[in-house]
């Protein structure tokens, strides 16, 4: 399968490579476990902007170079040395949350992190705003914090309440146990896990499967789940029949033309398949 880099920029912590339609955002600094330093969340800022228009991009998969997927903050660039930096520590606080917590969750095309190692601390806040999450069984989770004398800050302990059942969070933030991929999807924080030796397979074969359907219907599926669990049931409503009319507006008749197929010309059945006619964007 060819792979090409993304032609538009390069950065120094980041690395892109484009393989038939999914874009691979790898975080780029394997001898120190992708640890996430100031510079490496403002080139994801600015990856982010790229991909979000870029044509080519109909999956983004997020993962690590080397043995992790990402070991958390970097404890020394992010935290040591920002230590005594008020202006700039907010600026890179700032940047930490927004790529990961409004850009990449709410990013208008599926989303899909693939865990291929080690997975600490404030690595779970984009594992848990993508939209999908596959492991390696062999991957090393870990909230750490409690280990280091703090407890998972930055968004990890609200993002983790979307993700994990009370018993789960209450027992990983205080005890700082380590779990692996398997235990990862049994406990519902990854969507599934293989064998490292599968999970780039898995991956392109869960993208392909998700660019068969129709990429503005994805859109706004995930928006208005993203959206509408906080809301209360009559804005949701109003705000569901309102995303209804601008999905129809995106694409005009997507959805009468899969209903129609179905209901009346007897087609095709949506119940197994996405409908061939459905516009791809
Ligand atoms: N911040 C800064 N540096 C980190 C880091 C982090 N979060 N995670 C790993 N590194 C660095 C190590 O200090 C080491 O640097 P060095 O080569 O200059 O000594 C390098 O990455 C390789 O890591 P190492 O510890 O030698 O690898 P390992 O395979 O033995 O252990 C981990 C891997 C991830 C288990 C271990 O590095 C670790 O515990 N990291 C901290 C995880 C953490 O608490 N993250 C939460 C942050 S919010």
């Amino acid at each position: 399968m060819e792979v090409t880099p993304v032609s538009t920029k390069t950065y120094e912590t980041v690395k892109l490579e484009r393989e038939n339609g999914i874009t691979w955002v790898i975080l780029n600094r394997p001898d120190k476990k992708n640890a996430m330093t100031p510079q490496m969340h403002m080139e994801m800022l600015d990856v982010l902007d790229e991909l979000e228009f870029d044509p080519e991009t109909k999956v983004l998969a997020l993962t690590g170079a080397g043995n992790s997927f990402c070991a958390g903050q970097d404890l020394k660039e992010f935290i040591v040395d920002q230590m005594k930096n008020g202006r700039e520590r907010a600026r890179y606080g700032w940047a930490a949350s927004e790529w990961r917590w409004r850009r990449l969750y709410y990013f208008p095309k599926p989303t899909i992190a693939m865990v291929n190692g080690f997975c600490f601390g404030g690595g779970f806040t984009q594992l848990i705003a993508c939209d999908f999450a596959l492991s390696a069984d062999e991957a090393t989770y870990g909230l750490s914090e409690v280990n280091w004398g703090s407890f998972p800050g930055g968004l990890v302990s609200r993002v983790l309440a979307e993700a994990l059942t009370y018993r789960d969070a209450m027992n990983l933030i205080m005890t700082g146990d380590t779990f692996d991929g398997k235990q990862a999807s049994a406990m519902r924080l990854v969507t599934a896990s293989y064998p490292l030796t599968q999970l780039r397979a898995e991956t392109v074969k869960l993208a392909e499967k998700l660019m068969s359907k129709n990429l503005h219907t994805l859109r706004a599926c995930k928006e208005v789940y993203k959206h509408v669990k906080n809301m209360d049931y009559t804005d949701a409503e109003d705000y569901m029949w309102a995303k209804m009319d601008a999905l129809n507006a995106l694409d005009p008749g997507v959805r009468d033309r899969g209903i129609t197929d179905f209901a009346v010309e007897k087609k095709y059945k949506p119940g197994f398949d996405a409908h061939s006619g459905a516009d791809k964007p």
